[in-house]
């Protein structure tokens, strides 16, 4: 049985946990006995763990063993796993605490969005088509009253599981989630180069870096997964270079539709509240879909 202690405190992963009377109240045990886990190979490593292919109820999943997480951080994120039900969203399965804390998930065979765009070139109708749908989780997400915080394409997992073989693309790594209710700000929570200038600054924020990071996002889309700001080795650089108002550049040869520079302008605004909504950026990416508007 899964359970929050009173808090707030700090993490060892800098992550505000919070004692939510909205994620507490969510009671439901979703913990696996150990039995019921096959593990198998090794599919990657990440900063707070590995992620195994395993087999659990006559499925194949993925199974995220963390490497060193605190009992509130763990618990904040399964919470968080057990509140999202989107076509759009990682599916989560269970979690297991015992011998290691694991999170379990749907197998998103097709890896990580990042891998995926920097060795296939993908015509711009499947990177609008793979934008709209982060978009339309990202938009449950805040209706669902949370901020993810680290939003990438490193983030998003695709599967080919669509009609007729088409590209599915769910965001999931709910590590760095917090309710929009209980923000406490923090110096670089997610990952430095999706980070908006008033997460850097200590100030205030809400979701609209979300908004910021998804800015980025369709920057590496458009860019084959290139990294942001790559001419800065240093994070305290790109937060420098974020403060001054710098962003990366649009590359002058890729074929986007007008407007599609100035959405991902608006995304990555220094000034929150001129950042549009999910609930805006939905259709603006639909109508680029529905009209095949003149590319640049
Ligand atoms: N459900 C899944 N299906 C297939 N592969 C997965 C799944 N979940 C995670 N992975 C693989 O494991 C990698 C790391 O997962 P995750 O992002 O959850 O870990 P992390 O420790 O937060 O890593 P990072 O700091 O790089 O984001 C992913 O990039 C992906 O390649
Ligand atoms: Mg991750």
């Amino acid at each position: 049985m899964v359970s929050i202690t009173p808090l707030p405190q700090s993490s060892s992963r800098g992550v505000d946990v919070v004692d939510s009377p909205r994620l507490r109240s969510r009671s439901t045990s979703t913990v696996i006995p150990p039995r019921e886990i096959a593990f198998g190979n090794l599919l990657a490593s990440g900063a707070n763990g590995e992620v195994f292919k395993a087999t659990f109820n006559g499925r194949s999943v993925a199974v995220k063993k963390f490497h060193s997480i605190s009992p509130h951080e763990f618990c904040n994120e399964v919470k968080i796993l057990q509140l999202l039900q989107h076509a759009n969203i990682i599916t989560f399965l269970g979690n297991m605490t015992e011998p290691f804390r694991c999170i379990v998930t749907e197998l998103m065979e097709m890896g990580d969005l990042q891998a995926y765009i920097r060795k296939s070139r993908l015509p711009f109708a499947s990177l609008l088509s793979i934008a709209i749908q982060i978009a339309e989780g990202m938009s449950y997400v805040h209706r669902t009253g949370l901020i993810h915080r680290d939003l990438k394409c490193g983030n998003v997992m695709l599967t080919s599981s669509g009609i007729e073989g088409a590209l599915v693309a769910k965001v999931m790594d709910f590590g760095d989630a917090c309710e929009m209710s209980n923000v406490m700000s923090r110096r670089h929570i997610g990952t430095a180069r999706w980070t908006a200038p008033e997460m850097f600054q200590g100030k205030s924020y809400n979701e609209k870096v979300d908004v910021y990071a998804f800015g980025v996002l369709l920057w590496e889309l458009l860019s084959n997964g290139a990294v942001p700001f790559s001419e800065y080795i240093f994070d305290s650089q790109v937060e420098d270079a974020v403060l001054r108002g710098e962003r990366p550049t649009i590359p002058p040869e890729c074929k986007c539709p007008l407007g599609m520079r100035s959405l991902i302008e608006s995304c990555w605004n220094q000034i929150p509240s001129l950042r549009p909504t999910f609930l805006d950026i939905v259709p603006i990416l639909r109508d680029f879909q529905s009209r095949e508007v003149d590319t640049e």
